[in-house]
């Protein structure tokens, strides 16, 4: 048996920081969720260089909000041909990403992807080939691994607290039809909840369980005739491996009560949460020792784009790969990969059969 002397209120849980803050970043795509990754380098007092996207209004208005001395540009490759930059952030959709993190390989840059990583296993698996051949980093940027509530709880699983994973089970009831409901390409993604959305937590499960093999997976959609998309708003999925079990629901159109939480039992205790779409600010580990509530710090899109982005300056920095290197993303793909099928077929899927989106 694994012994630990982590206590619940000692699980290291928070973002650190390179020892040094002067990389120089630039970010591709301007869009939505960008001004949360500049919000968070802005904090953590990192240095943004140049921003690029499509649209030049999006690049100024962030450049206005959060990095005054940026430079703009509308397309990627001017601003990659610049020798002063060593980190490229990718922020734009998984459909026009793959090619944007190749040219920024090509110039010899290290780069961070938005999630989801890709639509194709074996074209992640070639950019992640590519990046190895240059010397380059190629991480995932699954945020959620550093939100307070997700961080915590693999910390806690890695320190030992809890003993060895038997099941884990999420369940999100939150507006997401409202969220989106101003963003064309998010309100008309099919596959918005169990891929765009749900990939976090498929992410999760993969690396609670990191040296398990899931062998089937089983999930369903439906639409909701409540909910303000076309899209369907209510996903489960079920996941199987040799000797515990993971489960998955959300309900992304629910509009009252909004409500998330989890509970992860182990061999030697169990860890729950409970909190909003995004997390909550406690969670509470019951052992034999007793039951004690830990208060966390932070937010979701503030330690969660923190902690991505120092991850990889930290790995650049220490010379390694890191944590979140775009390799650790392919799992949790694989196991939301075969849930897209299975809701597709009906059916039961191993997720080592399964290839991409649309296989
Ligand atoms: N918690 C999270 O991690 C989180 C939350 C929201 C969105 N996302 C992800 O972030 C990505 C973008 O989401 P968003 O909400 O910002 O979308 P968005 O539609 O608001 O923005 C995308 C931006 O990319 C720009 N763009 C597209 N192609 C470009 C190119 N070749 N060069 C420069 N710019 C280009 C577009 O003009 C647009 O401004 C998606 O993959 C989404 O899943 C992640």
């Amino acid at each position: 048996m694994t012994t630990t002397t982590t206590t619940p209120s000692t699980v290291d849980y928070l973002p650190v920081d390179p020892a040094s803050k002067s990389a120089r970043i630039a970010v591709i795509g301007c869009g939505g969720i960008s001004e949360w990754h500049l919000a968070a380098y802005q904090a953590a007092g990192y240095h943004v260089v140049a921003l690029c996207d499509l649209v030049e209004a999006r690049a100024v208005e962030r450049q206005q909000q959060f990095f005054a001395d940026a430079d703009i540009y509308t397309d990627h490759r001017r601003m990659l041909a610049r020798d002063d930059i060593d980190v490229v952030d990718i922020a734009t959709h998984v459909d026009v990403r793959p090619r944007l993190v190749r040219d920024a390989l090509d110039a010899g840059k290290s780069v961070l992807s938005q999630k989801p990583f890709v639509r194709d296993i074996d074209e992640g698996r070639d950019l992640i080939a590519y990046a190895a051949t240059h010397d380059l980093v190629l991480a995932a940027n699954q945020n959620g691994r550093w939100a307070p509530h997700f961080s915590y709880l693999l910390a806690a699983i890695r320190s030992g607290l809890i003993g060895d994973v038997l099941t884990a089970d999420f369940w999100v009831h939150w507006p997401h039809d409202e969220v989106v409901g101003g963003n064309e390409i998010f309100s008309n993604m099919h596959d918005l909840i169990l891929f765009d959305f749900g990939i976090h937590w498929f992410d999760l499960v993969s690396r609670i369980f990191v040296d398990e093999q899931a062998t089937e997976v089983i999930a369903r959609v439906t639409t909701s005739s409540n909910a303000k998309i076309p899209v369907p708003t209510n996903a489960e999925a079920l996941i199987q491996f040799d000797e515990a079990q993971a489960s998955l629901r959300f309900r992304g159109s629910s509009h009252y009560a909004e409500e998330a939480g989890y509970r992860v039992e182990g061999t030697r205790g169990v860890i729950t949460h409970s909190g909003g779409y995004l997390g909550g600010d406690a969670v509470t580990v019951t052992t034999d020792a007793g039951s004690e509530t830990v208060t966390l710090e932070g937010s979701w899109f503030g330690n969660g784009m923190h902690g991505s982005m120092a991850e990889l300056l930290r790995a650049l920095e220490e010379g390694r790969a890191p944590s979140n290197a775009a390799a650790t993303a392919l799992p949790g793909l694989q196991l939301c990969y075969a849930a897209l099928q299975s809701a597709r077929d009906h059916s039961t899927v191993d997720p080592r059969t399964v290839a991409s989106v649309d296989r």
